[in-house]
């Protein structure tokens, strides 16, 4: 164990991450573990969850994959139990899934709809519920991470509904925050900006040239961001921290406040 991961106080913790198996869910268990945190996966497709847990296991941490689909209610119950009988607790859940389907709202139906809200907000509100209980019923002290959006902060045109339902994620977590506070449950929300992940910008020439002209920091983000403000909001180093709402996101939300675009960009 480094020294620096003593900083942290997640020395021995139990995580359990819902979508772990790729991209931001693989670098925050990675970092999890190297801050002294056994995990349990949980990806719809355990092969990614076993690649991962091999990873886990080289820093000297436990890991466990834990098939399922989140998006099952009946599901939800079984696969928290699992998970915090693997590991033997639940001190940290990072909850990763979610998706944006692309659509003017004048094109969105009552069935995209539901299923926006289903796939990025209600489940986070079940799992999140089912967490908070167990670790009530230990009387355990938990910190629970939410993945919001950018697109949950503004306006977002052609995501309208995705928007929707990541500002309705970051309005539950300030409850979630409030309510359970008195359990000693701290809960938070990440909003990414731009960020290269596996499933997303397989087009790079077109996102490069968006994220030179939008992005203070001129690059899109690493999932390793993600990974590392979930770490900071699981750990000790956030124990007085809960409701907020952290946007990695290069500067993105700020220029957005600045209507005649960044400077340099020689737009009128
Ligand atoms: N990439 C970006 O720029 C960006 C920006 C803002 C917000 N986000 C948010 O970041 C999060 C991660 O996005 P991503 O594209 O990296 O994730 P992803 O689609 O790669 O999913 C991560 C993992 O979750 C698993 N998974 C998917 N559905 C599941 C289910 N129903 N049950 C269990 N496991 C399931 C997948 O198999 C995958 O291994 C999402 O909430 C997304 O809305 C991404």
């Amino acid at each position: 164990m480094s020294q620096e991961a003593t900083f942290f106080g997640l020395t021995g913790k139990k995580a359990l991450i819902i979508g772990g198996g790729q991209g931001m869910g693989e670098s925050t268990a990675l970092l999890l573990a190297r801050a002294g945190c056994d995990v349990a996966l949980v990806d719809l497709v355990p092969e990614r969850a076993d690649a991962v847990g091999q990873q886990v296991a080289a820093t000297g941490r436990q890991a466990f994959t834990v098939a399922g689909n989140v998006l099952d209610d009946d599901q939800i119950p079984l696969i928290v139990a699992e998970a915090e009988a693997k590991l033997g607790g639940l001190d940290v859940m990072v909850s990763i899934v979610g998706a944006a389907v692309w659509g003017s709202l004048l094109e969105t139906t009552a069935d995209i709809w539901d299923e926006q809200m289903r796939l990025n907000l209600r489940y986070f509100f079940l799992v999140a519920k089912e967490v908070a209980q167990s670790m009530i019923r230990r009387d355990q002290p938990g910190a629970i991470v939410g993945i919001a959006s950018v697109d949950g902060q503004r306006a977002s045109p052609m995501r309208g509904v995705y928007g929707a339902a990541k500002a309705g994620l970051i309005s539950l977590v300030q409850t979630m925050a409030v309510e359970w506070a008195p359990h000693r449950i701290r809960v938070n929300a990440i909003a990414p900006g731009h960020i290269v992940t596996p499933r997303l910008y397989d087009t790079p020439q077109r996102v490069d040239a968006y994220a030179a002209s939008l992005i203070p920091m001129r690059a899109r983000g690493h999932t390793d961001d993600i990974g590392k403000a979930a770490l900071f909001l699981a750990s000790d180093m956030a124990r007085y921290i809960t409701g907020t709402t952290v946007d990695v996101d290069g500067g993105l939300l700020a220029a957005n406040l600045f209507p005649r675009g960044l400077p340099g960009n020689n737009r009128a």
